[in-house]
């Protein structure tokens, strides 16, 4: 009785196991995610990067990383992202408008989205319910960026008056917007004339292009004294710092404070003399690279999700601070 039993569960038990290999074997992949960024040349998606690649051996998942300067480029590595048999990725769109097409790419391919820095918007322009998002809180930020720019309008004993706000505008990025906005608004609340707020659009978020916006705004606009500059990270306002030695503008009467804190402002921190650029809100690329890395292997190890929405902070940096903050962040 006995064996005749075990003769005919055989065939039963055998193909029960058969039925859960393929979950057994999904399980057991090896976790590879994929980190896409807009500007893979900026320093701070360099240091995102660097980041997650932190992560990644602290966890034990793979990196892969793209850099996707157009839609085209972010839909093929999606693609390519689900050909290698990657779970999920980490992304900061070339357009946050893309965020329609980047859900339906991943939701086709089985893989999971957080995006990082610049949050997808749908077609009418809401965030997208279901892709995570971890970016800075870019009025609150901005906000300090016109607080660091009074404090030494003050020091310097300049009549707000007298001062033409530069901002150097990409407003089709809603965080550009807000971080400027910030700023502006924190200048407007201490005495600045609506009218001394000039807009300098810059065609994309490089240097080059903010330098060019940035010149336009300098030649229109000689009748101001003084000159504060500000912008959605520290290329722009660096365009800005580099468009006004072009103008003849004297460094002392100019403050440009910048977002981000990379490489790009430490350049200007280490010249031997100090340049119009006092300063940057300090942000963290480890928070962003790492934390959304390593969010996204426990989402794909664990099914935990990360929280819908997370905003970092800034500090205030300058010459004076910079070491002593950078180390303090743990940069
Ligand atoms: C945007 C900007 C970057 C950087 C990040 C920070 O993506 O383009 O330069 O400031 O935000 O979140």
């Amino acid at each position: 009785m006995k064996t005749k039993l075990q003769q005919w569960a055989k065939p039963l038990l055998a193909s029960a196991l058969l039925a859960l290999l393929p979950l057994a074997s999904h399980a057991a992949d090896p976790v590879k995610i994929g980190f896409l960024v807009k500007q893979a040349e900026e320093p701070w998606f360099q240091d995102e990067w660097k980041y997650a690649e932190q992560a990644a051996k602290d966890k034990g998942f793979t990196l892969v990383k793209i850099g996707i300067p157009n839609g085209e480029k972010m839909m093929a590595a999606i693609d390519n992202l689900a050909a290698q048999k990657a779970q999920g990725f980490v992304i900061c769109a070339p357009d946050v408008k893309l965020g329609a097409a980047v859900a339906r790419a991943a939701k086709r391919h089985d893989l999971k989205v957080i995006s990082v820095d610049d949050q997808l918007v749908d077609g009418a322009g809401k965030p997208i319910a279901g892709i995570p998002h971890m970016g800075i809180s870019g009025y609150e930020i901005g906000k300090q960026v016109g607080l660091g720019l009074l404090e030494e309008i003050k020091k310097r004993g300049w009549n707000l008056n007298e001062v033409g706000a530069l901002r150097v505008a990409f407003d089709q990025l809603p965080t550009g917007r807000e971080r400027t906005m910030g700023a502006i608004d924190a200048l407007k609340a201490a005495g600045l004339p609506a009218a001394n707020v000039i807009d300098a659009p810059q065609a994309k978020t490089d240097t080059e292009n903010a330098f060019n916006a940035a010149n336009i705004a300098f030649t229109k606009n000689p009748k101001f004294k003084h000159w504060v500059a500000m912008g959605m990270n520290d290329e722009a306002v660096l365009g800005a710092v580099r468009a006004g030695e072009g103008r003849g503008i004297r460094k002392d009467e100019l403050i440009a404070i910048g977002i981000g804190g990379s490489q790009t402002a430490l350049n200007e921190f280490t010249k031997p003399a100090p340049t119009a650029f006092f300063g940057t809100v300090l942000i963290s690329p480890k928070r962003h690279g790492y934390e959304t890395a390593a969010n996204m292997h426990s989402w794909i190890t664990t099914n935990q999700a990360p929280p819908a929405v997370t905003l970092t902070s800034g500090t205030l940096m300058t010459r004076q601070n910079q070491t002593e903050l950078r180390k303090q962040m743990g940069l």
